[in-house]
């Protein structure tokens, strides 16, 4: 299963797992997304809304999963003098309660298979905030520490839970975080990247690592994705 499938990243994983011969249930909330068409006219794809301020009623009839990957986020960068409920609660909705909700269902429900493998988003602003970044940060550092304790509990079902802390990755979501600068300052900010910013194929093939049995004896982890940007810090 992979929430929030029609983002640049969530698309690109699907189609990653769908080219690997898996098959995927993927969720989203606006049905006008190229991406999502695109994934709808391919065998093994199948899609549902959730908009994660309703209850995931898709879920009644699932089989049980064999992974999760969570890409559903949001970013609404405000600075902290004049945080509101749209920039700070709902938010955290997006971004840290989708996925506790979501497990604990997935959990209460008997929807994750023995050995599944489940895949957080994070940022490597959770770790390196940036200004006007502070709920989007601090949502994406509590995610990051959830995964963690989820990976514990999950642990007597031989279920693994890992992270991929991204990066500046080019999406819509990028396009909305480079609004507020200059196009001098995102050519800085680019520059910072010995790697160049990512795309989502960066996210995508690591992301199938960790999914796969390769990847069967690492869980809590955290994998940085950021084309060497953290050499610069
Ligand atoms: N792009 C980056 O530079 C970057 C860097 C670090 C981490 N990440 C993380 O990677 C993940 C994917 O990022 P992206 O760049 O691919 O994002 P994106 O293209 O902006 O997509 C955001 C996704 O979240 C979904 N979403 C937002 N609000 C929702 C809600 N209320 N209910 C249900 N779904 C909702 C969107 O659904 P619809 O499109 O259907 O509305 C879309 O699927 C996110 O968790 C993000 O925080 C991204």
């Amino acid at each position: 299963m992979v929430t929030g499938v029609s983002s640049a990243i969530g698309a690109e994983i699907a189609q990653t797992i769908l080219k690997l011969g898996g098959t995927v249930v993927g969720t989203y909330r606006s049905s006008d997304s190229v991406l999502l068409e695109q994934l709808s006219t391919q065998g093994g794809f199948e899609s549902f809304h959730w908009d994660v301020f309703a209850e995931p009623h898709f879920l009644e009839g699932q089989q049980a999963f064999d992974a999760w990957v969570h890409c559903i986020g949001a970013i609404h960068p405000q600075p902290i003098k004049y945080l509101n409920k749209e920039g700070s609660e709902a938010l955290f909705q997006v971004n840290y309660f989708s996925a506790t909700r979501m497990a604990s269902l997935l959990m209460k429900q008997n929807l994750l298979l023995p050995k599944a493998s489940i895949v957080f988003l994070s940022s490597v602003s959770s770790h390196y905030p940036y200004r006007g970044g502070a709920a989007y940060a601090s949502s994406k550092a509590a995610l990051e520490t959830f995964a963690k304790a989820l990976a514990l509990e999950l642990s007597t079902k031989q279920i693994r839970v890992n992270t991929l802390v991204c990066g500046l990755v080019r999406s819509p979501m990028f396009d909305a975080s480079k609004a507020p600068y200059s196009a001098a300052e995102i050519e800085a900010m680019e520059a910072r990247y010995p790697l160049g910013i990512g795309t989502p194929s960066d996210v995508a093939k690591p992301c199938a690592f960790l999914l796969s049995d390769y990847a069967a004896w690492i869980s809590g982890a955290q994998l940085l994705l950021d084309g060497g940007l953290m050499l610069n810090v």
